[in-house]
């Protein structure tokens, strides 16, 4: 790419070959810079914030020509990385850092459909349309018809990815899926090579490789290692499918190839721990389960809960038993994503306590019973106390037993997998 730069103070000018033209201001001389700048109902409102690990709003028509400036409200770094829909290896903007309360300012000079992501965060993912028409150029096209034509594979890995390997309990792609307990891995394919390059591994294929066998070597930011080791028992995966699912992985705007897909055996082999629990009985922990209340917050099939509690219907299809044991004895230790407590003090006086499941200075939504998500629009709120710690209570006073039947009922909930 041919870039030119033009530096003056505090601003910088970069002009490619594919006539973009950003400008960087410095953060230190302008925290909030573009916020004020904001012509009210006009196309070229072109304001994203990223906040609370989104792009908010993630989806922006502009004009060709138009400014879009980004904000950083979070308070911790992002990037901007844009490319086009169509050919993800044409980079318009690479990624550029934006520190906490910094703003950066883009302009592009094209029409087209364009990616947006931040290269920190896995789950952080835009789409810009500039205008005149929306249409694709005729390249445009026939790029997008390439892509779709996929080894068999690929298909075999979706199906897996959708179904026995369970991935999809944690994962959506798209607007495939609705699962909350992982990041979201639309355009995996794409991001693990940027992801490869900011950790120093080989390939994008290398990234993808790696975060299935040793899950807890790199934890994306606002994630917990929750990522179970889905080669073990209770999912389980052989070689092959791993393969399979590595090649879907891959045509989530990555290039497939099976070839690069390097497994390490060994790591296959490792043996998951003796289940110390393992003698336990399921139809006594059933009663455990409802003597203890667990079932006030979680659903088991279609009994009903009040309280907000993640589904359990299927828990033992993906998790193992060192899991389902700490999440009974000490369910602090590792708290889902999304599962936050928050108490919201309203402006009339009123506090609501809930499940935070969305925060920006516009909007707040609160999980406050299963079935129940209120939202507070930004002026009605007062001030929002975040606790890290979980609603659910510790149950340690069980005796050994009744932890045993409990975690041996909880893992034959496998919901219709097998
Ligand atoms: C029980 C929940 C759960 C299941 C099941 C699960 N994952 Fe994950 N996964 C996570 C969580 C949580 C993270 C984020 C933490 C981390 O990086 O390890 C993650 C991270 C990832 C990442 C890295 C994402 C990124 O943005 O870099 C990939 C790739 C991935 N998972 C693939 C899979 C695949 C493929 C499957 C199915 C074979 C699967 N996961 C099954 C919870 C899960
Ligand atoms: C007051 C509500 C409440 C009660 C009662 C409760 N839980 Fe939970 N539980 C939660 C919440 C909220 C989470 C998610 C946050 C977290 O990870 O701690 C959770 C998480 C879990 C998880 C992890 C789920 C996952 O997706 O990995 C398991 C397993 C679990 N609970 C089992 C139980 C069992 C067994 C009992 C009864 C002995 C119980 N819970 C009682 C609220 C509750």
């Amino acid at each position: 790419m041919v870039l030119t730069i033009i530096k003056s103070p505090g601003l910088f000018i970069y002009k490619s070959r594919y006539t973009l033209l950003i400008v960087c201001f410095s953060h230190l001389l302008h925290p909030y810079y573009g916020i004020d700048a904001q012509p009210e109902g006009s196309r070229a409102h072109g304001i994203i914030s990223l906040t609370n690990i989104e792009f908010i709003p993630n989806r922006v028509k502009i004009g060709v020509g138009d400014t879009l400036t980004f904000v950083n409200k979070d308070k911790f770094d992002h990037d901007v990385y844009i490319v086009r829909t169509a050919n993800l290896n044409e980079v318009l903007f690479p990624a550029t850092t934006i520190p906490s309360g910094g703003s950066t300012k883009v302009i592009i000079e094209e029409e087209g459909l364009f990616n947006l992501y931040c290269t920190i965060h896995g789950g952080m993912i835009g789409k810009i349309t500039t205008t005149g028409s929306f249409e694709l150029t005729e390249e445009e096209k026939q790029r997008a018809a390439r892509k779709k034509v996929l080894p068999p594979i690929v298909k075999a890995g979706e199906e897996l990815f959708w179904g026995t390997a369970q991935c999809y309990q944690c994962h959506k792609i798209g607007d495939r899926g609705d699962a909350l307990r992982g990041p979201s891995l639309s355009d995996i394919g794409f991001r693990a090579r940027i992801r490869a390059g900011i950790l120093g591994l080989g390939s994008a294929t290398e990234y993808l490789v790696q975060s299935i066998l040793e899950p807890q070597a790199h934890v994306v930011e606002g994630y917990t290692n929750a990522m179970p080791k889905v080669y073990q028992p209770p999912v389980d995966l052989h070689e092959e499918e791993l393969k399979a699912v590595v090649t879907y992985l891959q045509s989530q705007g990555g290039n497939v190839d099976t070839w690069e897909i390097n497994i390490d055996r060994q790591k296959l082999d490792t043996e998951p721990s003796m289940n110390p629990f393992r003698n336990g009985d399921p139809q006594r922990g059933e009663t455990v389960f409802k003597d203890a209340g667990c079932n006030s917050c979680h659903i088991v099939g279609d009994q009903k809960a009040v309280s907000p509690g993640p589904e359990l219907t299927e828990i033992g299809a993906y998790r193992n038993w060192t899991w389902l044991a700490e999440s009974v004895i000490d369910p602090n230790a590792e708290i889902g994503a999304n599962w936050k407590n928050a108490d919201v003090y309203l402006k009339i006086g009123e506090m609501v306590t809930g499940i935070l499941r969305k925060n920006t200075d516009e909007e707040i939504k609160l999980l406050v019973s299963q079935d129940h998500l209120r939202t507070f629009s930004g002026d009605e709120i007062e001030r929002v106390e975040i606790d890290e710690s979980t609603k659910m209570p510790n149950y340690r006073f069980l005796t050994f037993e009744q932890i045993s039947d409990l975690i041996s009922y909880l893992q034959t909930l496998r919901g219709d997998t097998k």
